[in-house]
């Protein structure tokens, strides 16, 4: 067992099994062993890539996408322009270069980044230094007004609940310890009404034997990220790998170095996630007062927003190494058997906003 695996063992050993939660949140932010406390884990020598580095298309279409909200919003000046999660700082650094069509956006952002890692920190201070970012630890701190919030594969870091529902009723899934002491299990707790209360219908519903998940952290962020959205003029982006309705399952997985790995041994050593449940993201961001939209496939977002066009013009100018380059990374972003179904894009809005650009 690693060193954080024998400080979780400890905590188990003195108060019992600990609900998922708890170990994906020690197990992705321990401020000492946490997965994103080691460095960069993104890219082909790290654990998984994300569309920004894929193709620089991702990012700046993006970046249209902030102007077009922004111009709708009413050009407010200053505007807060606020990434979670933002890794390299790639997405952003794209999209602010293809912001520069319009040279008062640029002037009028305030760029906000909530980021827990101080290597990818480090990183997003290389890659975004001209546009004088800050820094946050969550969302708590962003200041309110008119708004611009991009989140791309942040919400399925976020720690999850699972529950098994079985014949005496819900009961939660916990993480103990084995009989040998030196390993972790799966234990379920006792029935209780924790799951009626936090899952939607359409979980409740599923047989004996099913899983069903839910993010309480998740839920909680875009509950703020609505009542802030319902308070200023405002429009927000999420993209992440994930489900349109609530439904049963288990989608807790663990990758390391680019291959599936089992969440419940080396704790820290690899990237832990779930899908994220947009329906469930919708409706908190709804009973705070903002419009949903969508979700809609990456694919169809990007399509929409011309990625297509954008690919064919960057090709004219390319060598035919990079022209290559470009079409596999086009086919990356929108193909169906890639990123372009499994992915999925919702946008939240202030009140009134309707839909935006390629939600129509
Ligand atoms: C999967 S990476 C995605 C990076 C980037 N958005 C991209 O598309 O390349 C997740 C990002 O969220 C950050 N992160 C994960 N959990 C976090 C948390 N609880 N608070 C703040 N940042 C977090 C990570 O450090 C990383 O920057």
């Amino acid at each position: 067992m690693n060193a954080l695996g024998r400080a979780l063992a400890a905590r188990i050993r003195a108060t019992g099994p600990i609900p998922l939660a708890d170990y994906m949140a020690e197990a992705l932010t321990h401020p000492t062993f946490g997965y994103y406390r080691r460095g960069d884990p993104l890219g082909a020598a790290g654990d998984f890539i994300t569309s920004p580095e894929v193709s620089q298309m991702f990012g700046e279409l993006i970046g249209f996408w902030l102007v077009e909200a922004w111009e709708r919003l009413g050009r407010p000046d200053p505007m807060m322009l606020v990434e979670l999660g933002p890794g390299r700082g790639t997405l952003m650094a794209d999209a602010l270069r293809a912001a520069k069509v319009r040279p008062d956006f640029g002037a009028a952002v305030r760029l906000h980044l909530v980021e827990s890692s101080p290597g990818l920190r480090a990183r997003q201070a290389a890659a975004l230094q001209h546009a004088q970012p800050q820094w946050h630890d969550g969302w708590e701190t962003v200041p309110g007004g008119p708004l611009l919030l991009i989140a791309n594969e942040f919400f399925d870091a976020l720690p999850i609940r699972q529950f098994q529902r079985t014949d005496a009723g819900w009961c939660e899934r916990m993480v103990a310890l084995d009989e040998t002491g030196e390993r972790f299990r799966w234990v379920l707790a006792p029935p209780s009404a924790a799951a009626e209360a936090l899952l939607a219908p359409e979980q409740l519903q599923a047989a004996v034997g099913a899983i069903a998940e839910v993010s309480p952290a998740a839920r909680g962020l875009a509950a703020a990220i609505g009542a802030g959205l319902a308070e200023a003029p405002s429009a927000a982006l999420i993209v992440d790998y994930g489900h349109d309705r609530s439904a049963p399952g288990d989608t807790l997985q663990a990758v390391r170095r680019h291959q599936p790995a089992d969440p419940l041994e080396d704790p820290g050593e690899a990237d832990l996630t779930a899908h994220v449940d947009f329906a469930a993201l919708a409706r908190a961001a709804r009973a705070a007062g903002a419009e949903a939209h969508g979700p809609v496939a990456q694919g169809d977002f990007l399509k929409a927003l011309g990625i297509e066009l954008r690919a064919e013009r960057l090709c004219a100018h390319a060598t035919p190494e990079q022209a290559e380059a470009i079409r596999s990374g086009l086919h990356r972003l929108i193909g169906e058997a890639e990123m372009g179904r499994l992915f999925r894009v919702l946008a939240l809005t202030s009140p009134g906003f309707g839909p935006p650009a390629g939600f129509i």
